[in-house]
């Protein structure tokens, strides 16, 4: 199941030189190249003529893609601009072309239909780029279905047995209150854990040397968008009511499915202490990847064992409600997409 009306991250801004960079998004192969400009192309990883990658080729004068077998070059619209040998060109000689917005140090492209595709829509990631967060970013390229990870990020109490070295301690399971709510375009899950021993990379970061009261704000927008704002206090200090003091970090994610059981996991990791300082952004980023790759060792072993599934429905739990919660919004939006396809069909 993809969304296609939606915008997705397909790559850092960095990842996108003059040399074009394959890659599949919603299963379908797109070639990413940068114009003389600046400006990023996207078009069908598929040459019109007799089909070879255009992602084999090159830019010629920062203004065409030209296609290794024959050498038909493409402009950034996607029209043919040359054949060598050949005057005239055939209409269809065309390769489709996809908008691209890039923002937040990420490249985005829009899958639905291009006339829908409005830049105001793209989710806010302004952590990423703004001068009083330190922020530091990777891209996984995971096994699994995108909608595996969706479902992690929205039940964190795996935090207390998957990432008890880094983020998680009994606590997050044990001690928590939550709460599911409904926001304009998706649901944020609010966790908080009163006066409870803070987890080793908490202790790390923040300096705490007695118990806290940690909260684990998460916004889902969907596809495929969490963006969670997580931080801890020392206990008595005023929270929940107040916010003031210890650690705040946001924990975002892109979810980017290349095909039904493989992912472009995009995440990033912001805080708001020592801003500036590399050492403290190096030292919160390798604690979250820790985690991270503990977390994709287990979703790329859910995918084998759902690949060969025989077996009876899972079974949910209290700790679910957002997972269950998340996934109606996404199958409601995925029954509207597939009502508007059939109309547009008939
Ligand atoms: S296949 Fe691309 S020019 Fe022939
Ligand atoms: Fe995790």
């Amino acid at each position: 199941m993809f969304l296609r009306n939606y915008w997705y991250v397909a790559a850092f801004d960095r990842e996108v030189a003059e040399a074009p960079l394959a890659r599949k998004i919603l299963g379908e192969a797109i070639v990413f190249w940068r114009a003389r400009d600046g400006a990023v192309v996207a078009m069908q990883d598929r040459c019109p003529h007799r089909r070879a990658p255009l992602s084999m080729g090159k830019v010629l004068d920062g203004e065409r893609l030209q296609c290794l077998y024959h050498g038909m070059e493409f402009d950034r619209a996607g029209a043919c601009a040359r054949i060598p040998g050949q005057a005239d060109i055939p209409p269809a000689m065309r390769a489709k072309t996809y908008p691209v917005v890039v923002r937040y140090r990420w490249v985005w492209v829009w899958m639905g239909d291009p006339a829908a595709a409005d830049p105001s829509q793209i989710p806010e990631f302004p952590w990423l780029e703004s001068p009083d967060w330190g922020a530091k970013g990777d891209l996984f390229h995971v096994k699994a279905s995108w909608t595996l990870i969706v479902d992690n990020l929205l039940d964190l109490t795996h935090l207390a047995t998957v990432h008890a070295t880094t983020i998680g301690n009994a606590a997050i399971a044990e001690k928590a209150e939550t709460r599911v709510e409904r926001t304009e375009k998706g649901l944020v899950m609010r966790r908080w854990v009163i006066d409870a021993p803070a987890p080793p990379t908490y202790v790390k970061a923040g300096g705490f040397t007695a118990n806290i009261d940690r909260w684990q704000f998460i916004d889902f927008t969907p596809p495929a968008f969490l963006r969670l704002h997580v931080g801890g206090v020392p206990t008595g200090t005023g929270a929940p009511d107040r916010l003031e003091g210890g650690i705040h970090m946001r924990n975002l994610n892109a979810i980017t499915p290349e095909t039904e059981t493989t992912t472009h996991y995009f995440w990033a990791q912001a805080h708001d202490f020592q801003p500036r300082n590399e050492a403290v952004t190096d030292l919160v980023f390798s604690q979250v990847k820790t985690a991270f790759l503990e977390d994709v060792a287990i979703f790329e072993a859910q995918q084998r064992v759902i690949d060969n599934d025989r077996g009876p429905p899972e079974v949910d739990v209290r700790a679910d409600a957002a997972q269950i919660q998340a996934r109606r919004i996404l199958e409601r939006l995925e029954a509207g997409e597939r009502s508007s396809r059939r109309e547009a069909a008939q």
